[in-house]
């Protein structure tokens, strides 16, 4: 189903759920009645292009919106991506270790269980802050660094001396997926811990963790087809002007 402005968004969550959090990260909240994307875009105040961009590509794994993601201000992009962080870090994560705590196992298991399960997590944790708060203090900011210089009219001078130094090339070449502690994390539950007595969080929260990845491998996609070439392509730009 291609999502467009004319399409009502309650029709739109009703056949995929998994939009749910995409549409409240824009700051969308429920009650939308028969309103259309376009009206909903309109009310709140959102960019129609870009909010149906990453609609459909969240909603149809074969759509492919990169061509005109990268035609939009990579400060579009990035905002959507520094809500993206919070949602991760400051609802999802915490979440999970909630569900975590709600484990329950038959005497010593208790404890024992817990606290392994708990190191995993914590490992995984720390794995998506660190990598989301490199990303917030040094490279959205850079980014948006580089926009504002590549569309002036004079480029700040001490910026474009930076620019021999650091590149974009340099985090394209770190950015790694969070693979390992999360295939862990997710071994530890389905291969080797002994069932809960509450099976149902268990599967709560092994549904939460696949969400999750889903929804960051979504992001990663975002930075790595729109952010990094685009910068590339400014970056360059910027260099055969100054030199
Ligand atoms: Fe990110
Ligand atoms: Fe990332």
């Amino acid at each position: 189903m291609l999502i467009s402005e004319n399409t009502k968004l309650a029709e739109v969550i009703l056949q995929n759920y998994h939009l749910i959090p995409v549409v409240s990260r824009f700051g969308i909240e429920l009650g939308f009645g028969d309103k259309t994307a376009g009206q909903i875009c309109e009310k709140y105040g959102i960019d129609k292009v870009f909010f149906l961009e990453i609609i459909n590509a969240f909603n149809d794994k074969s759509y492919l919106p990169y061509k005109k993601l990268r035609e939009m201000p990579l400060s579009v992009t990035v905002d959507y991506l520094l809500k993206s962080h919070r949602y991760y870090n400051k609802v999802k994560l915490p979440l999970i270790e909630k569900l975590i705590e709600q484990l329950k196992w038959t005497g010593n298991a208790d404890k024992k269980n817990k606290d392994v399960l708990k190191t995993f997590f914590a490992r995984y944790r720390k794995e998506v802050n660190d990598h989301t708060a490199n990303e917030e203090q040094n490279v959205y900011p850079y980014i948006l660094e580089l926009e504002k210089n590549y569309y002036a009219e004079t480029p700040d001078a001490d910026f474009t001396k930076r620019l021999n130094d650091k590149s974009i090339s340099y985090y394209a070449d770190i950015h790694d997926e969070l693979n390992t502690s999360l295939s862990d994390l997710k071994n530890i539950i389905i291969k080797y811990l002994h069932p809960a007595d509450n099976k149902e969080i268990t599967e709560q929260i092994l549904t939460e963790i696949f969400r999750l990845e889903k929804d960051m491998t979504d992001h990663t996609k975002l930075e790595e087809n729109v952010i990094i070439p685009v910068a590339k392509k400014m970056e360059d730009k910027l260099k055969r002007k100054i030199n």
